[in-house]
C-alpha cells in the first residue's frame, strides 16, 4: 500500500477502503508517514469529504491508535459529555454536579482550549490547587465514591487524534465534517463511557456555522456511536453570542457557581438543565419528564451545588481562593439601540489575546483575566452604558477591537432559539 495512491483517490473524490484508512493512521502514528503527506490528505478529505463507511472506518481506526479505558469495575452507567466547542461554554462545570447529585456516574476526560475556544481542563485549573492529571486508579475511585470525575486525558488516549488535531489547527482543516466526527467520537469511544450526550454548537461562535451542517455532524456521531452500541445524544445549540455573560477561566468558575446558585444568567443555566435532563434520562432510562424533575430536585435543594463543592475539594481545588483580576475595563456603547449581532469568534480570540488561552503549546494562561458580557442580542443599550468589563491581565487590547464586536440597529428582533434540535438517531 501507498500513501501518495491514497491521497491520490482522495483527491479525485474517489472511495477509499477499510484497509487503506486504518494503514494510513497505524503509520502515522508511527511516525512512518511525515506530517506533509498527513495534511494532503487531511486537505482532501476536508474539500472532497468522506462517506458514512469511510467515516466510521476513520474513527475505528483512531481508536485503535492508543489504549482505552475500560471502567466496567464502576457500578451502573458511566455517561459523557462532549462539546464541539465554543465561547463562554462552562456547562460542563455545572452539568456534571447536576448529574452527579442525581446518583449518575459522571465520568469525563477534558481537553484544554483550542483556537478561539476555551477548555474545561483550562476553566478547572484556574482553581488554585485543583489537580486534573489524575491516575486511572484515582479518576474510577473518585467516581465510585462521588460519582464525578474530570481530568485531562491520560498521554496513549487515541494519539492519532492527538496528532491530527494539532495538525488540521495549523492546516486549515478543522472545519471539516467527517474529520470532527471521527475525533470527537474516537476519544468519547476510548474514554469509556457507556452512553454520551454531545452539544454540538452552531453560528457564529461555533466550528458549525450553519444548522445543516450541524445536523449532519449530529446524524453522523449518533451513527457511529450506535455502531459501537453506545447510545449517543446529540443537542444543537445555538452559539451566535457567548453562553452566559463570562469568559475567561476563573470567571468561568464564578459564573457556573452563580448558575448552580440559581442566580446565573438565563441561557446557560437553561442549557444545563436541557443537557442534564438529557443525561439523567439515558443513564437511568426514565422519562423525559421524570428526568426534569430529578434535575429540579437537586438544582432547587442546592444538593447540586454541594456536589460541586465536594467535586473541587476532592481534585484538591480551593475556591476561596479563586481570583480575576482586579484591574477591569468598562467598555461602553457610542450609540442608542438594539443588540443585533455579537461577533462570538472575535470575543473568544480577544479573550484569548488577553492571555485566557495559548498560541503554543507552551503559553502559560493567566485565569484571571477575560470579558464580562453585559448586553447580549436584543437587549437595549443606550449611549455611555456599558457592554462589556474587561477583566486585564499582563496583556493589553485595543478597546474598540472589543466595541466592534456588538452590533447595534435600530430595529426591535425576533429571539433566537437557544436550543435548536435533539437529534437521537
Ligand atoms: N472537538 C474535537 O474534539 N475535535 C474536533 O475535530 C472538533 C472539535
Amino acid at each position: 500500500m501507498n500513501v501518495v495512491d491514497i491521497i491520490n483517490k482522495k483527491r479525485k473524490k474517489q472511495e477509499v477502503t477499510t484497509e487503506e484508512i486504518s494503514y494510513v493512521i497505524k503509520n502515522y502514528v508511527d511516525k512512518k508517514i511525515p506530517d506533509y503527506q498527513m495534511s494532503a490528505l487531511l486537505m482532501a478529505i476536508a474539500l472532497n469529504g468522506m462517506n458514512e463507511r469511510e467515516t466510521v472506518d476513520l474513527t475505528t481506526a483512531m481508536l485503535h491508535s492508543g489504549n482505552q479505558i475500560d471502567l466496567r469495575m464502576i457500578p451502573g452507567i458511566k455517561l459523557d459529555k462532549h462539546s464541539t466547542g465554543g465561547v463562554g461554554d462552562k456547562t460542563t462545570l455545572i452539568l456534571a454536579p447536576i448529574v452527579a447529585a442525581t446518583g449518575i456516574n459522571v465520568a469525563k476526560m477534558s481537553g484544554r482550549g483550542l483556537g478561539f475556544t476555551g477548555g474545561t481542563i483550562d476553566k478547572l485549573e484556574s482553581i488554585p490547587g485543583f489537580k486534573t492529571a489524575l491516575t486511572f486508579d484515582q479518576f474510577t475511585k473518585q467516581i465510585s465514591h462521588i460519582h464525578v470525575a474530570v481530568a485531562s486525558g491520560t498521554k496513549n488516549l487515541v494519539p492519532a487524534d492527538k496528532m491530527m488535531y494539532a495538525l488540521r489547527d495549523v492546516t486549515g482543516t478543522v472545519e471539516s465534517i467527517p474529520l470532527i466526527a471521527a475525533s470527537i467520537m474516537s476519544k468519547k469511544l476510548a474514554s469509556g463511557a457507556d452512553k454520551f450526550v454531545i452539544d454540538v454548537k452552531v453560528g457564529n461562535g461555533a466550528l458549525m456555522k450553519n444548522l445543516e451542517d450541524a445536523k449532519k455532524l449530529a446524524h453522523l456521531m449518533v451513527h457511529i456511536g450506535r455502531i459501537h452500541q453506545k447510545e449517543t445524544i446529540c443537542v444543537l445549540t445555538n452559539m451566535n453570542q457567548p453562553l452566559g455573560s463570562a469568559i475567561g477561566n476563573a470567571l468561568e468558575v464564578q459564573e457556573s457557581m452563580d448558575v448552580l446558585q440559581g442566580k446565573g444568567p438565563m441561557d446557560i443555566t437553561q442549557l444545563a438543565i436541557v443537557l442534564a435532563i438529557q443525561m439523567v434520562r439515558l443513564g437511568k432510562n426514565i422519562s423525559e419528564e421524570e428526568a426534569t424533575e430529578e434535575v429540579r430536585k437537586v438544582l432547587m435543594t442546592g444538593m447540586a451545588y454541594e456536589k460541586f463543592k465536594e467535586w473541587i475539594q476532592t481534585q484538591h481545588g480551593n475556591l476561596e481562593k479563586l481570583t480575576v483580576s482586579s484591574k477591569i475595563v468598562s467598555i461602553k456603547s457610542k450609540q442608542n439601540g438594539v443588540i443585533s449581532h455579537i461577533d462570538t469568534e472575535r470575543l473568544g480570540e480577544l479573550t484569548r489575546q488577553l492571555g485566557a488561552g495559548r498560541y503554543t503549546k507552551e503559553d502559560v494562561i493567566d485565569p484571571t483575566v477575560g470579558i464580562k458580557i453585559e448586553k447580549k442580542i436584543g437587549e437595549f443599550v443606550i449611549s455611555d452604558e456599558e457592554l462589556a468589563k474587561v477583566y486585564v491581565g499582563e496583556k493589553d487590547i485595543n478597546v474598540n477591537d472589543i466595541l466592534e464586536c456588538f452590533t447595534i440597529s435600530e430595529h426591535f428582533l425576533d429571539n433566537e432559539p437557544l436550543i435548536l434540535d435533539i437529534i437521537k438517531d
